[in-house]
């Protein structure tokens, strides 16, 4: 019998930023897939709650500290998941921030913030894996992106810049590192509520606001991510690399309608 191509069991994964939100859902899809994992938080003490729950999955679990603004830092922890496992065969690469201000009260500091984690932390923890990787001659390197991957939104400037720099950086890494048996693919969630953006979710009405621009009608719970989350991280995407993966509902395919209300 052929093998499942979504089977994981008994990978590591590294999931940056996993203290909680969409993070810690990504490592518990993988961790109830059998895939042993990294987690990391700039706190460790945040991630002492998390790892018990994953442990509870029947997997191994390493805590580690990370701060993808710091490159010291980014070397340490990717050095402490290798001495731990020997390897790392998918990178979730999900850490990330957000300001939302309209574009004119930007701060040159709240740029820096967001590019510096979005962006550069994304490249230089990608980097920092890779050299593991190619090694091996096997990776599964994901990038977290979003909706502003491909499209604007008002306040979200810095963001989208981020996000759609991400984007492009997912293809160029695609065609250096495709020579190792790396696949990087950008995974871009649509509109889920965490703590990075739970005050939007606060907003009268802005829920429903919402919900009548997204296609299949409501924002994404974490479990809507799973599935692209396990094909990225599987042989079932062998042959798929450079690409941005929308979970979002619908809403990045237009959100004006264009016929007259009944
Ligand atoms: N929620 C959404 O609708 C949505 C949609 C599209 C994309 N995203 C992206 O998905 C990712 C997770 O979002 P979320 O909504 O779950 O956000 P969240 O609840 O705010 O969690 C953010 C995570 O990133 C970590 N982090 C932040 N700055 C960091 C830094 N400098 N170094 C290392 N880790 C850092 C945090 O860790 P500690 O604070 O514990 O250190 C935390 O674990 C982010 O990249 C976000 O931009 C979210």
């Amino acid at each position: 019998m052929s093998k499942n191509p979504f089977d994981i069991s008994g990978k590591v994964a590294l999931v940056t930023g996993a203290s909680r939100g969409l993070g810690l859902g990504f490592a518990k899809s993988l961790a109830k897939a059998g895939v042993n994992l990294a987690i990391t938080s700039r706190s460790l003490e945040s991630l002492e709650a998390p790892a018990k729950e994953l442990e509870a999955l029947g997997v191994k679990v390493h805590k580690v500290v990370l701060d993808v603004r710091d490159q010291q830092s980014i070397k340490d922890a990717v050095a402490s998941v290798i001495e731990k496992f020997g390897c790392i065969d998918i990178l979730m690469n999900n850490a990330g921030c957000n300001v939302r201000k309209p574009a004119l009260e930007v701060e040159w500091d709240d740029w820096n913030l967001i590019l510096e984690t979005n962006l550069r932390g994304v490249f230089f923890v990608a980097q920092e894996v890779a050299r593991h990787m190619s090694t091996k001659k096997y990776g599964r390197i994901i990038n977290i992106g979003s909706v502003t991957c491909v499209a604007g939104y008002a306040g979200l400037g810095p963001y989208g810049a981020s996000r759609g720099g991400t984007k492009q950086l997912t293809m160029s890494l695609a065609h250096d590192w495709g020579e190792y048996g790396i696949t990087v693919n950008c995974l871009a969630p649509g509109w889920f509520k965490t703590d990075q953006n739970k005050v939007m979710y606060e907003q009268e009405g802005w829920v429903d606001y919402l919900c009548e621009r997204i296609p299949l009608g409501r924002p994404g719970s974490p479990g809507d991510l799973e599935g692209a989350l396990l094909l990225l991280a599987s042989d079932a995407s062998a042959y798929i690399t450079g690409q941005t993966l929308l979970v979002d509902g619908g809403i990045s395919v237009g959100a004006v309608r264009a016929t007259v209300a009944k």
